[in-house]
C-alpha cells in the first residue's frame, strides 16, 4: 500500500474507480444478440448433429495467483480459445489479408516482436513498441500510455479496426474479411463449436481473440519455481533478485507483484490505482517533453503531470522480448540498467536531444544510484531468469494452421 500512495505522489494517478470482478465490461463492438438458446444441444445446419455445449475454461496457476477477471459478457471456454488461437495466426483477419496478430506477436518472443516499432498493412509503419502478452488477463490498463482501457475485448478492436497507425486494416474491409472467413470450411466447425447456434461476425471474432489472449499465462520461469520453493536461481540470480527488490535500485516500486509491474488486478481486488510513470527518457529540450507521438497518459488525461507518464510494463519473459520502452529506442537489457542507474537517459544529439535524468516530471523512485560490476551483472542475471520455455515453445499457444 505504501508503494502505492507513493506512487501517486510520484506521478498523480491518472483516475482512481473501485473495480469488482463482476463490473460489466463494455466492448467497442457490442455483443451481438443471439439467437440461439442456451440449454440444451443445438444443432449444426449440415450435418444434423447436435453441437455440444462449450467446455468452461479451467485456470491451471500457481497457488499464489488468483485467476484474472473475466467480463461477464465473455466468458471463457475451451472452444472460444481454440478459435481464437486460429484467427490470431490468421491473416485473412486484416484488410489485405497479409497481417496477423502473429505479425506483430511471436511466440519465441513472448509475443512480442524483435523490432522497435512494427509494421502492418501496406507496410504502415507504427510508432510505439509491440508489446508481449505473456498474463495480459491480469493488466489493469491496456497498451503502453493509454489509461482508459481497461479489457482485451476493447484492446483487441484497435489493431483490428484502428486507422492511425494502421495494424490489420480491417476498417471498410468487414465484408471481404468475412466472406474469406466463411469460405473456409475449417472455420464452420470452429466457430459452430465456439458459439453453437450464432450468425458470427465481428463481435465473435473480438471476444475469440480475447479469450486466446487472455489464456496466454506464464508462470515457469526460474523465479516462479523458486517462488514455489524450488532452488531454481543461480546465487547470481538470487542476488540480483536483492538488488531488484532493494530500496537502492527501487525497481519494485513500479515493478512488483506476480506480473512484475504493478499495474495488476485479480479476481477479489476492490481498490486501485491505475500506475503510470515517467522513467526520465526524454527531456526533449529540457522542458520535460517527451517526442510528440507518444507523450505519455498526457495524450488522455491533459494532466501536465502525466507528460512521458506510461504503464510500468509487466518484465516477465523480458529478456527475449526487446527491444524495450514504448518506442523500442533501447537495444539491450544492459542499456535499460544502465539508465536507471544514471537516473534516466541522456540522448546527446538529434530532435529529441536533452537529459531524461533532469525531467521535471521524472518519478522520484529514478533518481539514479551505484552498482558494483558484479552486482549489475547479478541484476541481469536475475531479469533473464523470467524467462519461461514453456510459454515460448507451448504447442497450445503455437500456430494451428
Ligand atoms: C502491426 C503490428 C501489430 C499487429 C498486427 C497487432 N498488434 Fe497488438 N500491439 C502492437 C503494438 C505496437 C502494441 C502497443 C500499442 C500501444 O501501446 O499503443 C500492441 C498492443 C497489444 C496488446 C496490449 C498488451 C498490453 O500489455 O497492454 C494486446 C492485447 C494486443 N496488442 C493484441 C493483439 C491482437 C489480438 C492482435 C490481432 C487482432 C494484434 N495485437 C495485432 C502491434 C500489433
Ligand atoms: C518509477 C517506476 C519505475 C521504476 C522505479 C523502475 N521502472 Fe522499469 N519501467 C517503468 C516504466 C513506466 C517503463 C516503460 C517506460 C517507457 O517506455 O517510457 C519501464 C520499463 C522497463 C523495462 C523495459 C521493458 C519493456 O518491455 O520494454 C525494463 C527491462 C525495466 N523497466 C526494468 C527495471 C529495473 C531493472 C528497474 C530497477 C533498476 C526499474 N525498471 C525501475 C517504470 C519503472
Amino acid at each position: 500500500m505504501i508503494a502505492l500512495v507513493l506512487l501517486a505522489c510520484a506521478s498523480g494517478p491518472v483516475s482512481i474507480e473501485p473495480t469488482t470482478p463482476s463490473a460489466p465490461t463494455e466492448t467497442a463492438v457490442e455483443p451481438r444478440e443471439t439467437e440461439h438458446e442456451t440449454e440444451g444441444p443445438h444443432e449444426t445446419a449440415e450435418t444434423g448433429a447436435p453441437t455440444p455445449d462449450p467446455t468452461p475454461w479451467v485456470w491451471e496457476l500457481p497457488s499464489t495467483v488468483l485467476p484474472p477477471v473475466v467480463p461477464e459478457s465473455n466468458p471463457m471456454t475451451v472452444e472460444k480459445v481454440e478459435l481464437g488461437r486460429h484467427l490470431f495466426y490468421d491473416p485473412r483477419l486484416s484488410g489485405d489479408g497479409r497481417v496477423a496478430c502473429a505479425s506483430c506477436h511471436q511466440q519465441e518472443h513472448g509475443f512480442a516482436v524483435p523490432e522497435p516499432v512494427s509494421s502492418g498493412v501496406g507496410g504502415a509503419v507504427g510508432v510505439r513498441n509491440a508489446q508481449h502478452l505473456a498474463n495480459t488477463a491480469w493488466n489493469a490498463t491496456y497498451t503502453w500510455m493509454d489509461p482508459t482501457i481497461r479489457t482485451l475485448e476493447d484492446q483487441i478492436v484497435i489493431p483490428m479496426f484502428g486507422e492511425d497507425p494502421l495494424e490489420m486494416g480491417v476498417t471498410g474491409n468487414e465484408d471481404v474479411v468475412l466472406l474469406r472467413l466463411a469460405a473456409d470450411p475449417a472455420y464452420a466447425v470452429l466457430f459452430e463449436r465456439a458459439f453453437p447456434g450464432v450468425a458470427w461476425g465481428m463481435p465473435e471474432i473480438v471476444q475469440a481473440l480475447a479469450s486466446f489472449v487472455r489464456s496466454l499465462v506464464s508462470f515457469g520461469s526460474p523465479y516462479d519455481r523458486y517462488l514455489q520453493g524450488e532452488s531454481a536461481l543461480s546465487d547470481s540470480e538470487l542476488r540480483g533478485m536483492n538488488v531488484f527488490f532493494s530500496e537502492l535500485a527501487q525497481c519494485h516500486h513500479c515493478h512488483n507483484t506476480f506480473l512484475l509491474s504493478d499495474s495488476a488486478i485479480s479476481t477479489g481486488t476492490t481498490f486501485f490505482e491505475y500506475p503510470m510513470l515517467n522513467t526520465g527518457l526524454y527531456n526533449v529540450g529540457g522542458t520535460g517533453a517527451y517526442p510528440p507521438e507518444s507523450v505519455g497518459a498526457y495524450a488522455f488525461t491533459k494532466d501536465e503531470a502525466d507528460i512521458g507518464a506510461f504503464r510500468p510494463p509487466s518484465l516477465r519473459n523480458v529478456a527475449v522480448t526487446g527491444p524495450y520502452a514504448h518506442d523500442g529506442s533501447v537495444a539491450t537489457l544492459e542499456e535499460v540498467v544502465d539508465i536507471y542507474i544514471r537516473g534516466g537517459r541522456l540522448v546527446e544529439s538529434g530532435p529529441y536531444a536533452g537529459d531524461g535524468a533532469l525531467n521535471p516530471y521524472k518519478s522520484d523512485f529514478v533518481s539514479g544510484f551505484t552498482l558494483s560490476a558484479e552486482e549489475r551483472d547479478d541484476l541481469l542475471a536475475f531479469l533473464r531468469a523470467l524467462t519461461d520455455e514453456q510459454l515460448l515453445t507451448n504447442p497450445a499457444y503455437a500456430d494451428p494452421w
